[in-house]
């Protein structure tokens, strides 16, 4: 990935709609000195995300724009995102699809995170699919976001084992612990560190 705004790290701007969880874990990797991002916008489509609480704590910059006229929200968070140098997206747990004239203007320049190994199990309700379909493993992947929905390049996957009496609860939460680990060594595997 290649950036050119000069600044010292790379500008990031990472997406919620909910718990935020691995809005967390990135905030905490940011600050580590191997760390080639700084996290300086945290945007929601939902007001209500208790995610956004972290930006309060952490001093970064949040911004939410509700996507019920998607064209028009995103047309004011990409101003946004100009206006604030954001270099980096990273989508985090992000609930809302956003349109191939978005992606295009931060081509290669958006991450995302999702449970299941892709390409299986795309979109929603990963876990209950990955159960009903017998498999033995399942897990999380960190892609590049292109116009087709859970299909960019894989950068890194983490293989993850179902256990005999696994629920889709149990498979979520120890999944999500894997999440907080791949997500930041993406993000290092991206810029070649
Ligand atoms: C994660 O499992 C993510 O992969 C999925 O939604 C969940 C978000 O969790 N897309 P959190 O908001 O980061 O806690």
């Amino acid at each position: 990935m290649v950036l050119s705004t000069g600044y010292s790290k790379i500008r990031t701007a990472v997406f919620i709609s909910g718990t935020g969880s691995n809005l967390k874990s990135l905030i905490r990797f940011s600050k580590t000195n191997k760390s080639p991002i700084s996290i300086e916008l945290i945007f929601s489509n939902n007001s209500k995300a208790k995610g956004l609480a972290f930006a309060k704590l952490h001093k970064i910059k949040k911004k939410v724009l509700n996507f019920k006229n998607k064209n028009s929200s995103e047309n004011k968070l990409l101003s946004f995102l100009k206006n604030n140098n954001i270099e980096l997206i990273c989508l985090a747990g992000f609930m809302k699809i956003l349109s191939k004239n978005f992606i295009k203007k931060f081509e290669g320049k958006i991450l995302n995170i999702h449970p299941s190994l892709l390409p299986k199990y795309k979109g929603l309700n990963t876990h209950k699919r990955a159960l009903n379909n017998k498999e033995k493993h399942s897990g999380c992947t960190v892609h590049f976001v292109s116009s087709r929905l859970d299909s960019g390049k894989i950068v890194l996957q983490k293989k993850t084992k179902i256990s005999k009496k696994e629920t889709a609860a149990s498979l979520a939460k120890k999944i999500l612990a894997q999440e907080h680990k791949l997500y930041p060594k993406a993000i290092l595997k991206v810029f070649n560190l």
